[in-house]
């Protein structure tokens, strides 16, 4: 019997290219090739073309390159997806916005907010659609607490809190090539757009910041900070702490909290899975160690996401509702930014620093 003859409605997938696949970037890949319907991986640019062309051959992509550029001329990617060194984070995400392609860009959004209100420019310009990696909106826990935040839970905020804590043996290998003010700019930043997104309709007014290289002292004098508390001044009252540590010896822990006039909202997973060790010497459990087991669910989800809101544009279909503000952008990013660099300022000083608000958009340069 010959085939009856269909009529697909089977979406066209996103074809997406992934820019940098580090640690953080093959997390990326391995969700865009195997775990997203709707996107598909399409190639991989790496200055590293042998890890690269590993990760290609594993996912069954069949284009890689060194150059970001080759992605951004190739008509048939969509998107792209931003996961190399944050100091080009802003540079690729302009040119990749230039050349049409939407943008999914790991933390931070820029180094500076010229920079990013460039990348605001450029992205304005040619329409495209720009999302930022700030992850723990994603995870079932942070997501119930906001959903709890706006349905009055904790009413009216007063106190918040977020933390940090990265897994760690007691040593950091890399504290020598770790860019300066790493804790803020790529750590904490977290913590700051958890924070802002757990106090809606607030602007992060002022922070005062202690920090210091606990674990690694002998990397001190060189600017490298390992330890940081932050405190936020919010422009509805409330008080914030955000606090980080680059090495805890159980694995990866990262809280959140919102404390308010009727009551309190926590978020936050402490133990791997449910199971529990009840012994004679008392109750054990087994810990996250890894960002990708803490938010194996909350990376692939932000990348649903993205692709979601990116074939809605393209498709004219409906942008997915979950009932919350969730899809963080250039505005998260850039309140989120503010807040890091007033930390290296309060560090700096040891005094308190202000937030910068809002940045006009700046010119984009060639
Ligand atoms: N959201 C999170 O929880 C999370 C966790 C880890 C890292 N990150 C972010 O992801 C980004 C990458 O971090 P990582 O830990 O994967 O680093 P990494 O060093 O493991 O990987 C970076 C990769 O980028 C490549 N690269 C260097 N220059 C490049 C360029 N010009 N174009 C394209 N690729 C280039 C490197 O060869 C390397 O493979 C950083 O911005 C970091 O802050 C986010």
């Amino acid at each position: 019997m010959p085939y009856l003859s269909v009529t697909s409605t089977r979406p066209v997938p996103l074809r997406v290219g992934l820019i940098g696949a580090g640690w953080m970037g093959a997390y990326h890949a391995r969700s865009l090739a195997l775990r997203i319907p709707g996107a598909e991986l399409a190639a991989i640019a790496d200055p590293a073309t042998d890890a690269a062309t590993a990760l290609a051959a594993e996912l069954g992509v069949a284009k890689v390159t060194a150059e970001a550029a080759d992605l951004f001329a190739d008509p048939e990617i969509g998107a792209v997806v931003i996961a190399g060194p944050a100091r080009f984070h802003a540079r690729l995400s302009i040119d990749a916005a230039r050349a049409g392609k939407h943008v999914f860009c790991e933390k931070p959004g820029a180094l500076t907010l010229d920079e990013l209100a460039a990348v605001e420019a450029a992205v304005q310009e040619a329409g495209v659609h720009w999302q930022i990696g700030f992850n723990r909106r994603y995870a079932s826990d942070f997501l119930a607490a906001r959903r709890d935040i706006d349905a009055g839970v904790a009413g009216t905020p007063q106190l918040l809190r977020s933390l940090t804590r990265d897994p760690g043996n007691g040593s950091i290998p890399h504290a020598a090539r770790t860019p300066q003010w790493t804790i803020f700019l790529e750590t904490l930043i977290h913590d700051f757009d958890t924070l802002n997104w757990f106090n809606p309709g607030a602007e992060p007014v002022s922070v005062h910041v202690t920090a210091d290289a606990l674990v690694e002292p002998g990397f001190k004098e060189q600017g490298f900070l390992d330890t940081a508390v932050v405190a936020v001044r919010y422009s509805n009252g409330a008080i914030a702490v955000a606090e980080a540590n680059f090495s805890a010896l159980y694995g990866y822990d990262c809280r959140g909290e919102v404390f308010g006039s009727a009551g309190m909202v926590q978020a936050g997973r402490a133990t791997e899975t449910a199971a529990r060790r009840f012994t004679a010497a008392g109750l054990a459990a087994d810990t996250p160690r890894l960002n990708i087991e803490l938010f194996a669910e909350a990376y692939t989800d932000e990348l649903a996401d993205f692709a979601a809101v990116v074939r809605a544009r393209r498709d004219g279909t409906a942008v997915p509702d979950c009932g919350v503000e969730l899809t963080p952008g250039l505005p998260d990013a850039r309140r989120a930014l503010a807040v890091a660099l007033a930390c290296i300022e309060s560090a700096q000083t040891g005094a308190p620093a202000a937030v910068a608000a809002a940045s006009p958009a700046v010119e984009v340069r060639a």
